[in-house]
């Protein structure tokens, strides 16, 4: 199968276009036919060698963690899905080797969601390690009705999932994002903030009484947001694990096909939007990691393996 790959750590230059076996479909395993994969900023990150104290890497890699496609085959005793099934996947697993920026990957079932007849495989590739990310931040802070919640890079994958999650279950969203953002942000109920030198104070102009509990999805903004966090405030982390100093909770995403199930139905019945900026085909995923790693997407990438079950 074709896939893309790297033999070691490094920049977009050790990235190739290679064929591999197609990978075996083990028990509790589906194998997805892949239509469409998904840029994250860890795809990069990991390439760097950034998460090498975590995970063990065995190369050549096939980098990328989001996955939409249809199922080819399922292992012995997998009766939750079978072939033909259209499935998203966030497709992360406990050593880094075979991703989803291949013709195909195999998955554990438990990890992979059907995808709902309206949901298009765009989408439903863009959707799941963003928006897992965004349910697990928004249920470390248990937001309820009626608080105030700051969201720090609220425009991003993970902070516009997690700004319209937390505005539809009543709370009044702050997000921070450049102003070219901002109809972005308000066309879903969030009042935006630029980022960026004076921040607090352009905080304290829409809640000068401070906030209930802060998602930071950026990093960097400790000292802002210690500062404007009420007394018992909540503050989560995707991207800094010092706030754990400071009471704070360093969050990292699990992949959960149930919980995907229920981000894609929100996407069905019109209640979540993901934001697509591109599709790029495979051969161009260098081009989509460097967009990703210089901010300069104003949405997720998608990467196009094969034609789509559903746009
Ligand atoms: N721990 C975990 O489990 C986990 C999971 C997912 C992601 N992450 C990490 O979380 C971060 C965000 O991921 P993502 O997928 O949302 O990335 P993304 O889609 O690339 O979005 C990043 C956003 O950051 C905004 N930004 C840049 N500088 C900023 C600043 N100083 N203040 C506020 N916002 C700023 C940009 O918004 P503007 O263009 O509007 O400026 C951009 O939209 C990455 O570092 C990623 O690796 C961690």
């Amino acid at each position: 199968m074709r896939a893309i790959t790297y033999e070691s750590y490094g920049s977009d230059d050790v990235l190739r276009e290679s064929d591999l076996p197609t990978p075996k479909v083990g028990p509790g395993e589906v194998r997805i036919r892949v239509t469409r994969a998904a840029v994250n900023p860890v795809d990069w990150k990991v390439m760097s060698g950034g998460l090498d104290a975590l995970m063990d890497a065995h190369f050549p890699v096939v980098p990328g963690w989001d996955v939409a496609g249809v199922v080819d085959a399922v292992g012995p005793d997998t009766p939750e899905f079978a072939p033909g099934d259209r499935v998203a996947s966030y497709a992360r697993k406990g050593v880094v080797s075979a991703g989803t920026f291949a013709e195909y990957v195999s998955v554990r079932a438990e990890d992979v969601a059907a995808v709902p007849g309206g949901v298009g495989d765009d989408v439903a590739a863009a959707l799941p390690l963003t928006g897992l990310t965004a349910q697990r931040v928004l249920e470390t802070l248990a937001v309820t009705k009626g608080e105030t919640l700051l969201v720090h890079a609220a425009s991003g994958g993970v902070g516009y999932l997690a700004s319209q999650l937390a505005v539809a279950g009543g709370a009044r969203v702050i997000g921070t994002a450049s102003p070219t953002n901002h109809d972005k942000l308000e066309a879903v109920g969030v009042i935006p903030v630029a980022h960026g030198d004076g921040l607090e104070a352009r905080l304290r102009e829409v809640a000068p009484e401070g906030v209930d509990a802060v998602a930071d999805l950026v990093g960097g903004v400790l000292d802002v947001s210690l500062a404007v966090l009420r007394e018992g405030g909540r503050l989560a982390s995707i991207a800094d694990p010092t706030v754990e100093d400071h009471g704070g909770r360093w969050v990292w995403v699990r992949p959960d096909g149930e919980r995907l199930a229920r981000l894609l139905d929100e996407v069905a019945g019109g209640r979540l939007e993901v934001d697509i900026d591109r599709g790029l085909p495979l051969a161009q995923v260098p081009e989509a990691f460097a967009a990703s790693r210089e901010g300069s997407a104003r949405g997720k990438i998608v990467i196009e393996v094969s034609e789509p079950a559903v746009r």
